[in-house]
């Protein structure tokens, strides 16, 4: 049993373009393809109603004109929301998407998405799991699709509905923990995704040497990061994937 063939990218686009667009909007995913970004990361969570919507936050206030938290908000009480506004006049109008049309887009524009399953706190993730993933599974190729979470019993559901050669998994971590290995071997997990500053080299050597792809995040500063290649890192999540993509450009000449 191998995982499945993915054709890891060197950047993620965090969020989508965030640095350009609104995070987690459809525009910020059109503006990851317009900069010529293959993959984006984006997060996933249910509205009150039972809905999946791609946000990162518990509430809506600080990437809308609105407020309440999501568990207690339904669709069309998002749907009046502004979430371009915020970030900038020029996305006045853009809405908060549902999991159907960012899934849609990304097929439109075949794009590979690592789908973070966000468990916000006091949320359920086995409800969330078992909302989402059917509907992913069934709209993306296992080879443009990594899931990934900080949640240890999203990742077991997610690895209970899809077996290791159908769904790449990818474990979050903050500060690495000292059981990093069994967590990642409980889900069997395709990729780790530790907090850059906080990724130790003996760490990253452990992890690469047990087979796991590293997908560091959130890496903004591409000369601070730069290090970090030789050491194996295979790919870096970050706000600012053009101007990562220069700088790597830039050295290559
Ligand atoms: O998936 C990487 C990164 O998105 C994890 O943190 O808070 O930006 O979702 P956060
Ligand atoms: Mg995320």
């Amino acid at each position: 049993m191998t995982h499945p063939a993915i054709a890891l990218p060197t950047l993620i686009a965090h969020r989508g373009y965030s640095a350009a667009a609104p995070e987690n909007t459809l525009a910020a995913v059109r503006a990851a393809h317009e900069a010529g970004t293959q993959w984006v990361e984006l997060d996933v969570q249910l509205l009150g109603d039972g809905t999946p919507v791609i946000w990162h936050d518990a509430d809506v206030a600080r990437c809308s004109d609105g407020r309440g938290s999501l568990a207690t908000l339904n669709w069309k009480q998002v749907q009046a929301l502004d979430a371009g506004s915020w970030f900038s006049d020029r996305f006045a109008g853009e809405k908060m998407p549902s999991l159907e049309a960012m899934l849609a887009l990304l097929n439109e524009l075949d794009m590979g998405v690592n789908l973070e399953i966000k468990v916000n706190k006091g949320r359920d993730p086995i409800a969330l799991v078992e909302r989402v993933m059917p509907e992913v599974l069934a709209a993306l190729p296992p080879e443009r699709l990594i899931v990934s979470s900080f949640d240890a019993t999203a990742l077991r559901r997610c690895r209970e509905l899809a077996p290791k050669e159908e769904l790449a998994l990818g474990v979050l971590f903050g500060s690495t923990p000292k059981d990093w290995r069994a967590q990642c071997e409980a889900v069997d997990a395709f990729s780790i995704h530790p907090h850059w500053p906080r990724l130790k080299r003996a760490q990253a050597d452990a992890m690469i040497d047990a087979g796991y792809q590293l997908l560091c995040y959130t890496a903004n500063d591409p000369g601070a990061f730069n290090s970090r290649w030789d050491w194996g890192i295979a790919c870096a999540i970050t706000d600012e994937p053009a101007i990562f993509q220069r700088f790597l450009d830039n050295q290559r000449l």
